[in-house]
């Protein structure tokens, strides 16, 4: 089975972070949100897999991803010249797709359980879909699924004003080639999209088995910056320490991840928090929830349930948290403040004094 990962559009919930990077490369517990889901679709066996670019997407992540041997399997790039929709992008991927059952994965997706049951449950039945389903308490967010009382999937909707159900459709699927006919038959949508929901809602019309698959796990689609704090806290939930650097006259309780080169002094951690490669920390208080990129520093702060980027410095911050620092950011005061919460984007500089 073929891997086809959405990884198109421009990710406008999530500036200012997203003026300088696609939110794929999005750092959530230490890694690029992108490739939690191309190592989970490895580890159910997919080994050829289609990347589906944009203009603002095409360079950065081909530069991040390479040929995808890092992740034991092959990529192929795919251009998407206009962000017309999910269908739209299965579309600009026939060719690679070539007639074969594929599994699609939202690119700026994070989910827990892996996919290895959903191949399986498509290959038992051979044909039509599998789509993931999870219970939310906000569905018009998302495609929700409608089930009867024999739990089979009647209808879909793309972002309904009033949802049929709790069911949100997760961006995990998966589909036989016929998908592909489907996809030809939608209509642009509201928002201006070809819808994914609308082609699967084709094959329900044409009487194609589309299995529903809960999941057990939590799942996050990073939208905005609550959304990434949330995948950041799943993701370090699940972490495992292991120190590769340094921690001098430091307090380490819980799963603390240091990597190589970096220097944790006179620091008091509360874990789940990774360090980056590089990453320097002294005087401060870290965690729970924190990730540090490689290279950024903590000077004389406290930082809790935060996000800071490669090469992000913050010094003399008394309380920092919920915070998302993008790409050599910088924060820092003179005097002691109070609670801060910041949404930095790449080279920001604040000096409160
Ligand atoms: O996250 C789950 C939701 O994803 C589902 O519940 C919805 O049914 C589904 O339509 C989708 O909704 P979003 O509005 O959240 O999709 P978004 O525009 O964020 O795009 C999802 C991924 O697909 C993202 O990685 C960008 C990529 N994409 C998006 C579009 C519109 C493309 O590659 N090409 C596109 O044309």
């Amino acid at each position: 089975m073929k891997g086809l990962v959405l990884a198109g559009g421009s990710g406008t919930r999530l500036r200012p972070f997203t003026h300088s990077q696609p939110k794929h490369l999005l750092p959530v517990g230490g890694k690029a949100i992108i490739d939690y889901g191309i190592e989970a679709l490895a580890a159910a066996g997919i080994r050829e897999m289609g990347v589906v670019v944009g203009v603002e997407t095409d360079r950065p992540l081909r530069e991040h991803l390479a040929d995808g041997s890092r992740f034991g399997l092959h990529l192929h790039y795919i251009f998407q010249p206009e962000p017309r929709g999910l269908a739209h992008a299965v579309l600009c991927a026939e060719e690679f797709l070539a007639e074969e059952p594929f599994f699609l994965f939202l690119g700026d997706n994070l989910l827990q359980d892996p996919l290895g049951d959903m191949v399986r449950e498509y290959l038992r039945e051979g044909k039509g879909a599998v789509i993931a389903l999870k219970d939310v308490p906000n569905p018009s967010d998302y495609g929700v699924a409608e089930l009867d009382a024999s739990g089979k999937v009647v209808r879909l909707l793309e972002k309904p004003a009033r949802p049929p159900s709790s069911l949100a459709v997760v961006g995990a699927y998966v589909f036989g080639p016929e998908i592909v006919d489907a996809c030809r038959e939608v209509r642009t949508s509201p928002r201006g999209e070809l819808e994914i929901t609308d082609a699967i809602q084709v094959l329900i019309d044409g009487g194609r088995p589309v299995l529903p698959h809960r999941l057990r796990g939590w799942w996050k689609d990073a939208g905005n910056p609550e959304h990434l704090l949330e995948a950041n806290q799943c993701v370090l939930d699940d972490l495992q320490g292991e120190s590769r650097g340094k921690a001098m006259d430091c307090e380490l309780t819980g799963e603390v991840l240091i990597g190589e080169g970096a220097r944790l002094e006179r620091c008091t951690v509360q874990g789940p928090v990774v360090v980056g490669e590089g990453a320097r920390a002294e005087h401060s208080r870290l965690g729970p929830y924190v990730s540090l990129g490689a290279n950024s520093c903590v000077l004389s702060c406290a930082v809790w349930k935060s996000i800071l980027m490669e090469e992000a410095q913050v010094e003399g911050l008394g309380d920092l948290s919920h915070s998302i620092l993008g790409r050599r950011a910088k924060a820092s005061a003179k005097v002691p403040q109070g609670k801060l919460s910041l949404l930095l984007g790449d080279d920001s500089q604040v000096c409160l004094d």
